[in-house]
């Protein structure tokens, strides 16, 4: 199968495309031809050589990806269009002309392709963080990174619950435009914050932690995405399938529910055909929504 793939880690100009064995579906899992793929901070790491986690050679990027089924899964058959994930240790795979994907949830058939291949870790992640902090109609949320992948996705379906949203942003028209009552981010956020909050969500792993304990009154009701300094502040670190934790794939049926009752989309502020225009626009930020590339179409 064709696919882009690096076989060096280095700078956008790595990726090209090329020839590649085909994955097959394990148990558990489907494989799609896939439409679109989503660009993410992680996909740009493991190809500067900056995971933490081994990585082996040629690798493909992309975590995220929606699709055609063609080896069919549990409640899916070949034909039916889907959106979803890969593995979350495979770390890649969806910027090729098939993909196995270990999540997924029907697309509706009015999303848009590129929204559809943006949105599956996210929308697992952000799930799982406002189930951890039980977020639910009438709360206050505080989102610190309300304006990046994780956050703009926390902010949208955040509101569907019936919350009210402060997001943190540099671009505040953008997180505005989300929904969300904009604070500038940055070291004094507890005195530009309006009114109480109920709960807050570190999507940022800036180093906010103690305000936003001080901001919400008590540690139980912060969870950070991205500051492994948590527990030093009493703080939950989130880390979904690696950590053990209750995973939050039932939130991409529900937001494709909701994305069908016109009450959540998926940001996307830009659409590529190469994968290596879109890891060099992604590596210039910052991001208005997710940048997706387009597979086949
Ligand atoms: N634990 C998990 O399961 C999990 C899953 C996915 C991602 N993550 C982590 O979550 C983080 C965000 O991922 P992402 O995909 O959303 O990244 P992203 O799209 O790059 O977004 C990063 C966000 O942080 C904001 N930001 C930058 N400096 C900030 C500061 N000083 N204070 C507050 N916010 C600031 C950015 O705003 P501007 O662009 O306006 O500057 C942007 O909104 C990453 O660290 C990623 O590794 C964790």
């Amino acid at each position: 199968m064709f696919a882009t793939r690096f076989e060096r880690f280095g700078p956008p100009e790595v990726l090209s495309a090329g020839e590649v064995p085909e994955p097959h579906a394990g148990p558990g899992q489907v494989r799609i031809r896939v439409r679109t793929a989503g660009v993410s901070p992680v996909d740009l790491a493991i190809r500067a050589g900056k995971s933490r986690s081994p990585i082996a050679l040629p690798h493909i990027p992309g975590v995220d990806a929606a699709g055609v089924v063609d080896e069919a899964g549990p409640g899916v058959s070949v034909g039916d269009e889907v959106f979803g994930a890969v593995d979350v240790t495979r770390l890649g795979g969806a910027t090729a002309e098939f993909a196995v994907l270990a999540f997924w949830a029907p697309k509706p058939p009015s999303m848009p392709w590129e929204q559809a291949g943006a949105a599956g870790s996210g929308i697992e992640t952000a799930t799982r963080a406002l189930d951890l902090l039980d977020v639910r109609e009438g709360m206050t949320l505080l989102v610190d990174g309300a304006s990046g992948g994780v956050g703009s996705l926390v902010v949208g379906l955040a509101l569907a619950r019936g919350a009210r949203v402060i997001g943190t942003a540099g671009d505040l028209e953008f997180v505005e435009s989300l929904g969300a009552t904009p604070v500038p981010y940055g070291p004094g956020l507890s005195s530009r914050v309006p009114g109480r909050v109920d709960a807050a969500l570190d999507v940022a792993g800036k180093g906010s932690l103690p305000e936003l304990v001080a901001l919400t009154g008590t540690p139980s009701s912060v969870v950070t995405l991205a500051d492994f300094s948590g527990p030093s502040h009493g703080v939950r670190v989130s880390v979904g399938a690696l950590g053990g934790e209750p995973d939050g794939r039932h939130g991409l049926a529900a937001a494709a529910a909701l994305f069908e009752e016109g009450r959540f989309r998926v940001p996307v502020e830009e659409v590529f055909t190469d994968a290596a225009a879109a890891h060099a626009a992604a590596e210039r930020g910052p991001r208005r929504g997710k940048l997706v590339v387009t597979v086949s179409g």
